[in-house]
């Protein structure tokens, strides 16, 4: 038994805990109710009498010895803790927070109306659950015009006058119902249309229409503001074309084609090797448009245009599916970072 009690001293001389809860451990394998002093205990009740004293003697020893040990190691432990305070440097600044990105459609949307408002362009804003007045009658949609249509307009159930407006155009006609000319406005906003989603099409996009209404207003004014923005907007040599078209609110009416701003006009894939590609329709408000928003349209007139964010953001970012713009995965939104 003596040589038992001699082992365990040896070992206890090598004993190590890197923390509290190691040391417990320790403290309950040696001196535990089941621990091994308490199984020497039990042991030396059968030691033969003459034996007793030394090896009760040792025992002892070996008792005192590990709670001397176990005792040295718990000190030890909160030494290096307060050590570890005194290291912790108080006066380093904070991580940084991580700040969020602009969407990539704010950036582009801000963009348009920083370029407009140098040109003179006040903001607009409008609700975008509307009356079909403000968005298809006032903007002369006839009545049975189809884009009025279940197809194009969600409507608010039990309510055929309510609905979800499918272009700011209504915003330019509650300006005009409010405001004699001169009117210079821009109207950024969210438009519905039901439409099936897909990657080139969604319920919702965003857009930025123009209205400019004042005295001998002329085509060649709309053609010139539409040529700064293109240029501002893309590149300083960037080529426009204005094609005729029809829209119920403007007459002449034009799609406007920027030159493509991916192959510089050689043709790819983005403008299906025309070298142009389209992204706005324009043109001058129809005289009947201005009468029924209240103004004269024998002393005024003026120009329009409207824009889809989305489709800007497509030939600035060369986003392939629409769709990445409303799920708002970090992956795709940490993209824009750099250009915020
Ligand atoms: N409102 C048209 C659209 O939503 C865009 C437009 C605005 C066209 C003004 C001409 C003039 O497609």
């Amino acid at each position: 038994m003596i040589e038992k009690i001699q082992a365990v001293l040896n070992e206890i001389q090598s004993l190590t805990a890197k923390d509290e809860k190691e040391l417990e451990s320790l403290r309950i394998k040696y001196l535990g109710k089941k621990g091994i002093v308490n199984e020497m205990m039990a042991e030396f009740r059968s030691v033969p009498a003459e034996q007793k004293r030394a090896i009760g003697m040792q025992l002892n020893e070996l008792k005192n010895s590990l709670q001397e040990k176990i005792n040295g190691m718990r000190e030890e432990l909160s030494h290096q803790h307060e050590s570890e305070i005194e290291q912790l440097d108080l006066t380093r600044s904070p991580y940084p927070i991580r700040l969020g990105t602009r969407h990539p459609l704010s950036i582009v949307k801000n963009e348009i109306i920083d370029i407009f408002s140098r040109m003179g362009f006040l903001l607009a804003d409008g609700p975008e659950v509307e009356d079909d007045w403000h968005v298809f009658s006032s903007m002369n949609f006839a009545p049975d015009h189809p884009a009025r249509d279940m197809q194009d307009t969600f409507f608010i159930e039990q309510h055929p006058d309510i609905i979800l407006r499918t272009h700011t155009s209504s915003v330019q006609s509650r300006v005009m119902e409010s405001t004699q000319p001169p009117i210079k406005v821009i109207c950024p906003g969210r438009v519905y249309r039901n439409e099936a989603i897909s990657s080139r099409a969604h319920c919702f996009f965003h857009q930025v229409e123009g209205l400019y209404v004042d005295k001998d207003v002329t085509f060649a004014d709309l053609k010139q503001a539409l040529l700064t923005f293109s240029r501002e907007m893309f590149s300083a040599d960037t080529k426009i074309r204005l094609r005729p078209s029809y829209f119920p609110f403007t007459e002449p009416s034009a799609e406007m084609d920027i030159s493509c701003n991916i192959c510089g006009g050689k043709g790819c894939s983005l403008c299906k090797n025309t070298g142009w590609v389209e992204i706005l329709g324009c043109g001058m408000v129809d005289p009947n448009v201005l009468e029924a928003n209240g103004i004269d349209s024998k002393i005024y007139n003026g120009y329009a245009f409207g824009m889809g964010v989305e489709r800007i953001a497509n030939l600035k970012y060369q986003v392939k599916d629409l769709r990445l713009f409303s799920e708002n995965d970090v992956r795709f939104l940490d993209e824009f970072t750099a250009a915020n």
